[in-house]
């Protein structure tokens, strides 16, 4: 006997656990399927952001930068520990409480709004304009009727050629999130978000990090003043990055030896303990059926959408990972909500500019909006104000008081363009700069508004009144 809904979510990460909860809210009534399986083989909901991303990698990046505060930082307070000890298998231990308690949160949510979950992998087995089936296959098999379909099937990470990933010594995200010890000798592939943020857990607990990068420009989607910033820190903080190089050979057998050609196209090896591979993620389509029901993808192989996420089968709709746009799981709660009231007959708003980016490296780095680099290739007339986190007296206290805020803004209108900011909190830092955009606020505004004193947030007033060069603080 087929079960009928209004919704069924297909995946349940970020994009589609809220997606089912928005839809619920709005009183369809909803089913998600999800196959995640998490270490003991029990159900684990939250995808890849809860299981072996977000959730994970923070609580790995607190505990490590715990160890190195007290390791290194602590003694210029006045405080010394005698005696510092690492402990592994605690500190992952405590990682993965921090992943069961967010599984857990997710399970109450859905039973709160009377969500059905099905455990198993969905597939698309017909989609009309009357309505769509689903076949889940798991413990047991069922299908599902529904009226609507969410596809959030999300993304999976991209092995390099040659060297598949056997979480051993060539590790994934998945690996590098368990590692028993540490490492001597760590290699990353990637110097991209994943790359930086595990090579910094890694390099704060012991281990020599060396990071590959194909590019020749350091973090080029962030604004390149801030690239510059960031890239100073994190070598002198004992990141080895090597730019512009070309992966030729990887033979992992008792350690790993990686063959590349460098910069000057020299050939060069490096040996390294274990190897992370973080070079980018691919959308997850392989099992939902796409060619037997029709759904279009995209050239790159991500499920193909509009703005607001239909494809091009009536009723379905894509969100998250698996569609373009950046791979953020905030950006997919967002598209998974708008999905959801749309279904249930409102018109919501997804605002792609002003969707923020944080990388938890410490420093951290955040922005949102156009970078320098952006606006000068859009011929785009803007001013730029910056302000060091050195003249902050916050961050004096605190005893941080590496990079800086910049704000750039329309010439004529002051209209906020773009704010970038690499240091402490700039995560939490960058949320003022969002809701200003949203607002379509000026660096004036900012300039106005009363912050508290002594806040790393007069740090935000001071680079948008440095736009009109008239910082209060230098
Ligand atoms: P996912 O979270 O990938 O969830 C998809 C779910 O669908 C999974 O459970 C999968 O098993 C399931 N699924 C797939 N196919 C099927 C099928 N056919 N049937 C049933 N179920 C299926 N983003 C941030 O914004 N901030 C961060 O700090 C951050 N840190 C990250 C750290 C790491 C190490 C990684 C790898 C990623 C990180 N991300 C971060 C990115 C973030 O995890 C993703 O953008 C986010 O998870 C995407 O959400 P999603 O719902 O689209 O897909
Ligand atoms: P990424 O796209 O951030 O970085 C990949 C890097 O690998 C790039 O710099 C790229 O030039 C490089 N690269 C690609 N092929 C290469 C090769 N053959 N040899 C050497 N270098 C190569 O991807 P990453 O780090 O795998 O992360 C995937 C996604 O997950 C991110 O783009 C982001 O969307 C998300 N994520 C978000 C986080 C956050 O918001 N804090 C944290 C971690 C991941």
């Amino acid at each position: 006997m087929p079960q009928i809904f209004d919704v069924v979510v297909i995946g349940g990460g970020p994009g589609g656990y809220i997606a089912a909860i928005r839809a619920a809210q709005l009183g369809l009534r909803t089913a998600c399927v999800d196959e995640w399986r998490g270490a003991d083989g029990k159900p684990a909901l939250g995808g890849t952001c809860t299981n072996v991303g977000c959730i994970p990698s923070k609580a790995l990046l607190q505990s490590s930068e715990n160890f190195d505060q007290v390791g290194h930082h602590f003694a210029d307070h006045g405080v010394r520990v005698r005696g510092l000890e690492l402990d592994l298998a605690q500190m992952l231990r405590r990682k993965d409480k921090v992943v069961k308690a967010s599984n857990d949160g997710i399970v109450y949510l859905f039973k709160k709004n009377k969500i059905a979950f099905f455990h198993g992998s969905g597939s698309l087995v017909s989609a009309g304009a009357s309505g769509c089936e689903v076949a889940v296959k798991g413990a047991q098999n069922e299908t599902l009727t529904a009226k609507n379909v969410i596809v959030a099937t999300g993304s999976s990470p991209r092995p390099l050629p040659g060297a598949d990933f056997d979480e051993s010594l060539v590790l994934s995200n998945t690996g590098a999130l368990a590692i028993p010890e540490v490492p001597k000798r760590l290699g990353v592939i990637g110097a991209g978000v994943i790359g930086l943020e595990m090579g910094s857990v890694w390099r704060r607990l012991g281990s020599e990090v060396t990071i590959l990068e194909a590019l020749p420009d350091f973090l080029g989607t962030a604004d390149e003043q801030i690239a510059k910033e960031a890239w100073k820190v994190f070598t002198k903080q004992g990141l080895k990055i090597e730019l512009g190089v070309r992966i030729t050979g990887v033979k992992a057998k008792k350690d790993v030896t990686v063959e590349y050609g460098d910069a000057q196209g020299k050939s060069q090896s490096i040996v390294v303990d274990r190897l992370i591979v973080s070079i980018g993620r691919v959308p997850n389509t392989s099992g939902l059926n796409a060619g037997g029901v029709g759904l279009k993808l995209d050239e790159r192989g991500f499920v193909g959408v509009d703005e607001h996420c239909r494809t091009n089968l009536p009723n379905v709709w894509a969100i998250g990972d698996v569609v373009r746009g950046p791979m953020l799981a905030h950006k997919a709660e967002e598209e998974g909500a708008a999905v959801a009231e749309r279904i249930a007959g409102k018109k919501p708003h997804v605002d792609f500019n002003t969707v923020p980016w944080v990388i938890y490296t410490s420093p951290e780095i955040a922005w949102v909006g156009k970078t320098e680099q952006q606006l000068k290739a859009d011929g785009v007339e803007y001013r730029a104000g910056t302000f060091p986190f050195s003249a902050n007296a916050r961050a004096r206290a605190l005893g941080d008081t590496t990079g800086m805020v910049k704000f750039l803004a329309d010439a004529k209108t002051d209209q906020i363009l773009g704010v970038h900011i690499v240091g402490p909190f700039a995560g939490e830092l960058i949320a003022e700069a969002v809701v200003a955009m949203e607002f379509h606020g000026s660096s004036e505004d900012i300039g106005m508004i009363c912050h508290a004193h002594p806040s790393l947030s007069e740090a935000m007033k001071d680079a948008a009144l440095a736009v009109d060069k008239r910082a209060l603080n230098i």
